[in-house]
């Protein structure tokens, strides 16, 4: 009995205080930007790894600017200044604020009420709590929810679809996963607020009659994990091979087409470390499976990315190459950049993935497009014109939630006119 008190009273005391992760701190880092507006800086932006001698850590742009961001690690700061000058490229070298990269968030008590969307749309969650939240969406709206585990995670975390409208039948199937790049966390309150709101909101959950939606909104539970508690930063997954020297793959570069081609890397300390051959990480295999044993029904695939407020559309693998249908891709891109835009005016740039900065094979909208699913892209969410990067603060998931949804159920009414 007072044992139990007892226990019971240390885990009252070690939930209620503010728990600060020990995070590998970033003191020291810059933010590097450099213009690419004019013809030699973009030529310059685009080899930066032949001028630096290394890859640098590519984060985003702003497409307003046309400015590309690289985060640089404290010992290669000088180096990196010194290259830029020598060629005479202009560029800005911002402090990192350090204290963005630590995490402190108060933990629930485990008497508190469940996971709501008051908690999707303020706070970025853990693991545990989105699989709690699906749980309990699953038990509310058996007739409308289904999970399926698609497979394990390297580290053993099972991997969520969550099927919305399966009723048995034929439908059209709309494909949408999120966080294959752990740092990227908004992309998982976007997934989450997604489902809640096309169940709980009745204008929208008639859609379900006609189109079924598949959400994978995690799929990288490892590296999420690893970027919650251990480096804000991390992007890749954790998996890690004999005798590589570096943990981690980068799953949108792992898919199996035009896999290890352009903008990838094969040295395991890259970001965009391409893994040892296609498909080779246990998520993008649960992941490509699933959609094939289903590819016939999918008509829309959208991965969930930030940052940059753009939608990507294929062939992302090389420069220069459209599919023949591209017309029908940019007009739907175009209409769901405008469905966010009249909700508060933010701006989605529609581009070609490929002709922007970086080519990069084996991601997972140019596989999806291969396999014949005809609406296939990648979002890069909020922000673009500001640093915090894939900071995202918390009081700005709620207008975030809400956009990418405007952007999600506009493809979802078009596929179910559509097909
Ligand atoms: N930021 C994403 C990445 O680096 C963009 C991928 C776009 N698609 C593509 N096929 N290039 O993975
Ligand atoms: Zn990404």
């Amino acid at each position: 009995m007072f044992l139990r008190f007892g226990i019971c009273l240390i885990l009252f005391i070690f939930l209620n205080q503010h728990v600060t992760a020990s995070y590998k701190s970033y003191d020291g880092y810059k933010i590097l930007e450099v213009p690419f507006k004019h013809k030699i800086a973009k030529r310059y932006v685009q080899n930066i790894d032949k001028h630096f001698g290394f890859m640098p850590d590519f984060l985003g742009e702003n497409w307003k600017k046309e400015e590309a961001h690289f985060f640089i690690e404290k010992d290669q700061v000088a180096k990196v200044g010194d290259a830029l000058k020598f060629s005479n490229i202009s560029f800005n070298l911002r402090d990192v604020d350090s204290k963005m990269f630590t995490f402190s968030r108060k933990r629930r008590d485990l008497a508190n009420s469940p996971i709501s969307i008051t908690d999707i749309n303020t706070r970025y969650l853990s693991y545990d709590e989105q699989i709690q939240f699906l749980n309990n969406l699953a038990s509310q709206f058996p007739n409308l929810v289904k999970l399926q585990n698609l497979g394990n995670s390297y580290e053993g975390r099972p991997i969520t679809a969550v099927r919305l409208g399966d009723d048995g039948t034929n439908k059209p199937i709309v494909w949408i996963d999120a966080g294959i790049h752990a740092r990227e966390w908004i992309s998982y309150n976007a997934a989450l607020y997604f489902i809640w709101t096309i169940l709980n909101d009745p204008n929208y959950r008639q859609l379900l009659q006609n189109v079924q939606v598949n959400v994978v909104p995690n799929t990288n539970p490892d590296g999420y994990e690893y970027s919650r508690t251990t480096e804000r930063m991390w992007r890749k997954t954790r998996s890690r091979f004999t005798s590589s020297k570096c943990a981690g793959t980068d799953g949108n570069r792992n898919y199996p087409f035009f896999w290890g081609n352009e903008g990838v890397s094969h040295s395991t300390c890259s970001e965009i470390y391409c893994g040892t051959r296609a498909a080779s990480e246990p998520e993008v295999l649960a992941l490509t499976n699933a959609i094939m044993r289903e590819e016939r029904r999918i008509k829309a695939y959208v991965s969930l990315h930030s940052y940059g407020q753009e939608i990507l559309y294929p062939w992302g693998h090389t420069k220069n190459s459209h599919p023949s249908d591209v017309q029908d891709l940019i007009r739907v891109g175009k209409m769901m950049a405008t469905a966010i835009q009249n909700l508060h005016g933010t701006q989605y740039n529609v581009m070609n993935s490929g002709d922007g900065l970086y080519p990069a094979a084996g991601a997972s909208d140019d596989w999806a497009k291969s396999r014949g699913i005809k609406y296939s892209f990648t979002m890069e969410l909020s922000p673009s014109d500001d640093y915090t990067g894939f900071i995202l603060p918390e009081d700005r998931i709620f207008q975030v939630n809400r956009e990418t949804f405007q952007a999600l159920t506009t493809l979802v009414r078009v596929v179910s006119q559509e097909f």
